[in-house]
């Protein structure tokens, strides 16, 4: 038996100690906000925070986790930093089918936190892990700096045609 501390609550958990905290967190616990992608490190949507540190739960052996606290996407607005980011993610209207977003929401969070008016490069060295393929990417950045400046970035204009123009 285990025991974790997720979200600000302790669970005791019946598991092999070599058993990635994503299959805790979705199977045993319940938390599916937290998703499946790549299962090998390689597209952050499984990402959650252990000890306010962004990791990919897929290849973190629940084992290994000791008394560090975990928090999800199921929490992560109980914080300043996540509060911030998760309304100007609203703003921005940046979710388009939204598979990767919860790992994208707690590598953003991350990020502004520790740097809390991140550069362009920053942005893209924090970010580069998390793979979206619906292409979020502009809106992504955009939200990062709304949330950290508390202003709406410019975001790409929209081109459309011009009345009575041919379709
Ligand atoms: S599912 Fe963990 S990084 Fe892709
Ligand atoms: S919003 Fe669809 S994969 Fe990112």
């Amino acid at each position: 038996m285990l025991s974790l501390s997720v979200n600000g609550e302790s669970h005791s958990v019946d598991v092999p100690p070599d058993m990635p905290l994503l299959w805790v967190l979705r199977d045993v616990i319940g938390l599916t906000g937290t998703k499946f992608g790549c299962g090998i490190a390689q597209c952050g949507a499984c990402t959650v925070h252990l000890d306010g540190q962004p990791v990919r739960s897929c290849v973190l052996a629940v084992g290994s986790i000791g008394s560090k606290a975990v928090t999800t996407i199921e929490a992560i607005g109980d914080t300043p930093s996540g509060q911030k980011i998760q309304q100007a993610w609203l703003d921005a209207d940046v979710v388009q089918c939204g598979y990767c977003q919860s790992g994208q929401i707690m590598s953003a969070t991350a990020l502004l936190k520790r740097s809390p008016n991140p550069t362009d490069a920053e942005i893209d060295a924090a970010m580069s892990g998390n793979i979206c393929r619906c292409a979020t990417y502009v809106r992504i950045r955009a939200a990062i700096k709304q949330a950290a400046t508390g202003k709406p970035e410019g975001m790409q204009t929209i081109v459309t045609a011009p009345e009575g123009a041919a379709s």
